[in-house]
């Protein structure tokens, strides 16, 4: 395959993928990401070819859909750069990024180096914020089958990954554990001022729903 548009053929590919996913890892997540990721690229630079690439492809086979299929995925990614003709530098680059910028229990990152996978990361934590974030939290709980708010539980601060993966926290507690976090782990100071809005946001949220459910409005 070597004709056409590798960004648009790529867009095609994910959508077909992960159009009927329901985790919050689906096509449109993924549709917004890319063009998070191509705003920032405007004012931060880097190559937007390995950045569209990345961002398109950063959930095909998460972890949380296939918790065993880390490689499998990786393969799938691959197979697919490797169709479009990419040498082995910029495929590696691709994966590189991918593994690299996933949120995992804690504020400590791992391998985020390169301006390319700052900006995928910046873009992926972006679409966890905001109304969409919100909307996105309880999409996930609901198909996890997890509660929605427990007074009981409270939220908790991982000490490592394997920490944050095991627990079935409340959907609320998932605000506290990582959402209202990732603001301050941003890496560019174009995500950080697109943030702003969208983190006090979440402020905004968490304050209306205990302020209902304590009955004080
Ligand atoms: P991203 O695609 O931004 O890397 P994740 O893969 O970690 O995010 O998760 C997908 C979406 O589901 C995100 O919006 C995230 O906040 C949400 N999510 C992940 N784990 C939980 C959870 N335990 N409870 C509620 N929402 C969650
Ligand atoms: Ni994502």
């Amino acid at each position: 395959m070597t004709s056409g548009d590798p960004i648009q053929k790529t867009a095609a590919f994910v959508k077909d993928l992960l159009i009927s996913d329901h985790s919050g890892h689906d096509w449109w997540h993924c549709f917004r990401v890319w063009r998070l990721a191509k705003k920032i690229w405007e004012k931060e630079g880097g190559n937007l070819q390995v950045i569209e690439l990345a961002a398109l492809l950063h959930d095909v086979g998460d972890y949380k859909i296939a918790p065993e299929n880390e490689v499998v995925s990786e393969n799938i990614i691959r197979e697919w750069l490797e169709k479009l003709q990419f040498d082995e530098r910029i495929i590696s680059e691709i994966l590189s990024i991918i593994t690299s910028i996933s949120f995992r229990g804690t504020k400590e990152k791992q391998g985020v180096i390169s301006i390319e996978c700052k900006i995928v990361q910046d873009a992926d934590f972006l679409d966890a914020i905001g109304a969409i974030g919100i909307g996105r939290a309880f999409a996930y709980g609901g198909f996890k089958g997890h509660i929605m708010y427990d007074p009981a539980i409270q939220p908790v601060q991982y000490s490592s990954f394997e920490h944050y993966k095991r627990r079935n926290s409340s959907t609320i507690n998932h605000f506290y554990e990582k959402l209202v976090l990732l603001q301050e782990m941003l890496n560019t100071d174009t995500a950080k001022l697109i943030a702003e809005s969208r983190h006090k946001y979440l402020h905004q949220f968490l304050e209306q729903f205990h302020d209902e459910w304590e009955l004080r409005k």
